[in-house]
């Protein structure tokens, strides 16, 4: 069995382009980039987990070489309170002397760029301007409309997508070859359900799987992820399909007494549904019912009540249906 003194995350955190996987279009982009030199300031978007901060220190990696970890300096936004903090490590990182290959810039990453303020970014956008022969930018953020236009217009923007099932999958195989790790199928798929796309998620989960119970299979994922057991929730789904009401909600009553609360059903169901063999159409309306229930859910009415109304709806749409 493999040491875990290092998270699996960073141990198998990708070092070249390369081995990024999945978002094939935006790594692409910094490939060129990475040849041509010359850095662009960049906006990277996307959910978390999916390698936007192991993308660019790739890009900075294959651009800067040995001089990397002088010619490279990672922020995180949302640590420090001001911009002023901000403001002082980039301009003392920008004035700094560092010997970059030619045609290179030092980089300032800066994570959760949507976490500042207006104001901060304003200034920020300033301090992009003043340095920009000697320092480029890669901010990262999940939400880009958190960022002011000012500085979007600054950037190139790369777009990065949740990873599919596939290729969270592809990955999860290659640490558990490895780490010699003891897996079935099951186990696997249950990693990569509750991943959402989220590498980082699937990696984490993968070994708190094997360091509380050595085998990954169905049961144990569950137990570490804790989260509502679809196979329950695909009975429910299955029964809502047959016009069962009150087998329906017999089953989730289950998931109510173990602690989940609505919200987290809600959020299970919705996947359950989107992976259900079902009629296509049928499936659309019961997934709009569910985002539905969701939404009024986060307005603040979250209560078992709505979840069985849901329940009663998509017993009817079957019913009509059929
Ligand atoms: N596309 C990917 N290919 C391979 N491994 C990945 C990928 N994306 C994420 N990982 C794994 O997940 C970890 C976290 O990824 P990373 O820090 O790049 O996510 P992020 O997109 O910056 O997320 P956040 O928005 O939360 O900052 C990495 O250390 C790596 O192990
Ligand atoms: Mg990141």
């Amino acid at each position: 069995m493999g040491d875990f003194e290092i998270p699996w995350v960073e141990k198998y955190r990708p070092q070249v382009l390369e081995d990024v996987v999945g978002n094939e279009r935006a790594i692409q982009q910094l490939n060129s980039i990475a040849l041509q030199g010359n850095m662009p300031n960049l906006l990277l978007v996307g959910p978390p987990g999916c390698g936007k901060t192991t993308s660019i220190w790739c890009l900075a990696r294959q651009m800067l070489g040995d001089s990397v970890k002088q010619g490279v300096c990672e922020l995180n936004a949302s640590d420090e309170r001001g911009i002023e903090v901000v403001r002082e490590k980039i301009k003392a990182f920008a004035q700094q002397k560092v010997n970059v290959p030619p045609n290179m810039h030092k980089v300032i990453i800066l994570d959760e760029a949507d976490s500042m303020t207006a104001s901060a970014q304003q200034a920020l956008r300033m301090i992009m301007t003043d340095y920009t022969n000697t320092t480029r930018f890669a901010l990262a953020c999940n939400d880009s409309s958190k960022i002011i236009e000012a500085i979007q217009s600054r950037c190139a923007i790369l777009r990065f997508t949740r990873l599919n099932d596939a290729e969270v999958l592809q990955r999860l195989l290659r640490i558990t070859d490895q780490e010699s790790v003891t897996y079935d199928d099951k186990g696997m798929e249950a990693l990569v359900f509750t991943a959402e796309g989220d590498m980082r998620n699937a990696i984490n989960n993968l070994q708190a799987t094997v360091s509380a119970f050595n085998v990954v299979n169905f049961e144990n994922v569950f137990r570490v992820c804790d989260q509502p057991h679809p196979d329950l929730l695909k009975s429910v789904i299955q029964k809502c399909t047959e016009g069962q009401f009150t087998t329906a909600a017999d089953s989730l009553q289950v998931l109510w007494i173990q602690g989940y609360s609505p919200l987290d059903i809600i959020g299970s169901l919705y996947r359950v549904v989107t992976n259900f063999s079902m009629n296509e159409h049928m499936q659309l309306r019961y997934l709009k019912e569910i985002a539905v229930l969701r939404m009024r859910m986060l307005d603040g009415v979250c209560t078992l009540l709505q979840v069985h109304g849901c329940l009663a709806k998509l017993c009817e749409i079957s019913l009509c249906q059929s």
